[in-house]
C-alpha cells in the first residue's frame, strides 16, 4: 500500500521564483495539500512557522509533518480521493481555518483532480484569500517536454508520448485530438487509462474509483488560461516540471 508521503523539498523555491520573491515573513500561508510540509524545510527562516497551516486528506502526513515542524498548523481534511483518502467524505468543502491567507500554494494537488474538482476548489480558496492574497497552484501541461527544466529527464520525456501509446493500442478520435497541438485541452488518466475531457460524471466526487487507483490529471498551459480568465500562468522553473498557475483574490 502506497505511504502518499512524500520527499519533495523544492516547493519553496518554486513558488518563491515564480511569485517573483514575495514578502514570505509575516505573511499567512496556506500550504493545500502540504503533506509532511516540505515547503518548510526550503523556506529555512524566511517563512514563521506559526504562519504557516497545512491542510491535507493525507492523516500519515499530517502527523509527521507536526513531529517535524511542532509550531506550524497541520489540519486534516476528510475529503475523499481515490488515491489520497478513499475513506473520506465526497464533496466535503474547504474547511474554515478562521483567517484569511495572504499566499494559498497548491503543489501537485490539482494534477489529481477533474477539471469540475479544481474549479470548484479554487474558487474556495479563493475565497479565503486576504485582500491583497494571491492563490499559486501547480498543473501538468501534456505537451511540455519535461527534459526542458529536468535536466536529469531524456529529452522527449512528458505525457505527450502517453498519447502515442494508447493511438497505437487502438486509434481514437479524441485522443488523436489530444495530440494535435491546436486541440489540446485537458485528459484524465485512470490507472494509466487515458480519458479525454471526461465529463462530470468521471469528477471523483462523483463516481466510485477503486480505492488506491491513480488519478492524475492534465491541462494544456492555454487551457488553463481559459479556465481562468486574468490568471498569470507560467512554465516550470528547474528541476520542477509543473507549470504555474496565479491568481489573485480579485482580477
Ligand atoms: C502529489 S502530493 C504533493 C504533496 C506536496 N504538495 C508536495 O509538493 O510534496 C498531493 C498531496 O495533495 C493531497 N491532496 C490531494 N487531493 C487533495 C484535496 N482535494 N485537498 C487537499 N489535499 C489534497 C494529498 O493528500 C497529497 O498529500
Amino acid at each position: 500500500m502506497a505511504t502518499h508521503i512524500s520527499e519533495r523539498q523544492t516547493q519553496f523555491s518554486y513558488f518563491d521564483q515564480l511569485l517573483r520573491g514575495p514578502v514570505w515573513n509575516g505573511s499567512k500561508i496556506l500550504d493545500f495539500g502540504g503533506n509532511v510540509g516540505g515547503f518548510l524545510v526550503g523556506a529555512g527562516d524566511q517563512v514563521d512557522h506559526e504562519d504557516y497551516w497545512c491542510l491535507d486528506l493525507t492523516q500519515a502526513a499530517l502527523d509527521q509533518g507536526r513531529r517535524n515542524f511542532p509550531r506550524a498548523n497541520f489540519v486534516f481534511y476528510n475529503r475523499y480521493s481515490s488515491y489520497f483518502n478513499p475513506n473520506g467524505v465526497r464533496n466535503l468543502p474547504v474547511p474554515n481555518l478562521g483567517l484569511n491567507f495572504d499566499i494559498i500554494l497548491a503543489f501537485s494537488v490539482f494534477t489529481h483532480t477533474h477539471r469540475k474538482e479544481m474549479l470548484e476548489l479554487v474558487e474556495q480558496l479563493r475565497s479565503m484569500l486576504a485582500a491583497q492574497g494571491v492563490i499559486a497552484f501547480t498543473f501538468s501541461d501534456p505537451s511540455y517536454d519535461r527534459s526542458l527544466s529536468d535536466p536529469a529527464l531524456p529529452p522527449g520525456t512528458g505525457v505527450i508520448s502517453m498519447f502515442e501509446w494508447e493511438q497505437a493500442k487502438g486509434p481514437s478520435p479524441e485522443i488523436e485530438g489530444m495530440a494535435q497541438t491546436n486541440h489540446r485541452t485537458w485528459c484524465v488518466e485512470v490507472d494509466e487509462k487515458l480519458y479525454v475531457e471526461p465529463g462530470d460524471e468521471f469528477c471523483q466526487q462523483e463516481r466510485w474509483g477503486k480505492p488506491e487507483e491513480s488519478y492524475c490529471s492534465y491541462f494544456t498551459a492555454d487551457y488553463m488560461t481559459s479556465l481562468f480568465p486574468g490568471a498569470t500562468v507560467l512554465p516550470p522553473v528547474s528541476p520542477e516540471w509543473q507549470h504555474c498557475c496565479i491568481l489573485k483574490k480579485t482580477e
